[in-house]
């Protein structure tokens, strides 16, 4: 039995349906009722021991950064036998300037996972493909995409592919323990390409409008708080964060090159469809 948290999620959902799809058991921690292929069991990553008491009969964990008591979480992961810690974590812990606070956070979560005496792997991904879905509702709206960082090239990767890799890691026993995995998908698109391709795949000719880091900023900020804002206008319009190299682990972990940025929207175009 694996343990996925973050299962309403993208990559937490890709990971239930995937070990799902592989004939693994699995428990999702969810913070409600949802329509999912996983034995649910409602708990809040905040919440040690709400996660504890899901660990019965658990011999891999698929866990998130950056939450409270996490010492106290994985001490229960550890004291439950569980054999094997996959941890989400991003590219920001490999940020030039660690003080900022999601850099922080993930490299607090990874050095506890660390600590914690249960094998691990530690995931990197870069900025999921997923976060396109941003643009459904001006995609609804008209044929125009305004967004942040027009200039800036990412490497973006398939919540799939960090899914079938967290999968490797949780049920090839022993391949992938002490391993720090950065994921990316096998191209680095500018803003404009992602809404070219997408474009293509809803059959509409789409339009990417840059706004200018000002502009940038209010949005950041009406969106998150300031701090989180400022950590973004740092890796992306200071360039304090290279999104765009690509790697080789999803093909050298799966034995397949990742999925590209077409295949994601080719799959996903319900979600930007005009009803
Ligand atoms: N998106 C990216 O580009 C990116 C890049 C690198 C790393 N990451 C990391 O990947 C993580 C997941 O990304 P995602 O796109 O899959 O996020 P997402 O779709 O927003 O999913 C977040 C998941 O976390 C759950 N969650 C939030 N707070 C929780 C809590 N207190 N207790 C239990 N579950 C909680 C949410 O559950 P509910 O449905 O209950 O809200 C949801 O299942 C991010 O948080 C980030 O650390 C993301």
């Amino acid at each position: 039995m694996i343990l996925v948290t973050g299962a309403t999620g993208n990559a937490g959902g890709a990971l239930v349906r995937t070990l799902a799809g592989a004939g693994e058991p699995v428990r999702a921690l969810v913070r409600r009722e949802v329509d999912l292929p996983a034995d649910l069991h409602l708990g809040d990553l905040n919440d040690p021991e709400s996660v504890a008491g899901a660990l019965g009969g658990v011999r891999g964990v698929f866990l998130l950064s950056g939450y409270d008591r996490m010492d106290e979480t994985l001490a229960a992961v550890s004291r439950a036998g569980v054999e094997h810690v996959v941890l989400l974590s991003a590219s920001a812990a490999e940020a030039a300037d660690l003080g900022n606070p999601i850099s922080k956070y993930h490299v607090e979560s990874e050095a506890l996972v660390r600590e914690s005496g249960v094998p691990w792997t530690i995931l990197r991904p870069r900025t999921f493909m997923s976060n396109t879905l941003r643009w459904a509702d001006q995609i609804r709206a008209g044929n125009v995409v305004r967004d942040t960082f027009p200039g800036v090239a990412v490497a973006t990767v398939d919540p799939l592919d960090i899914a079938a890799v967290a999968a490797a890691s949780l049920l090839e026993k022993g391949r992938h323990d002490g391993q720090v995995y950065g994921l990316t998908g096998p191209e680095a698109l500018r803003p404009a390409d992602r809404v070219r391709i997408l474009g293509a795949a809803l059959g509409r000719e789409l339009r990417f409008e840059g706004l200018t880091d000002a502009e940038a900023r209010e949005q950041l900020l009406a969106g998150m708080p300031e701090a989180y804002a400022e950590v973004f206008l740092g890796f992306f319009a200071r360039g304090e964060l290279d999104e765009s190299v690509v790697l080789p682990t999803v093909e050298q972990v799966t034995g397949r090159p990742p999925r590209t940025f077409e295949e994601w929207a080719a799959a996903s175009t319900e979600a930007f469809r005009q009803s």
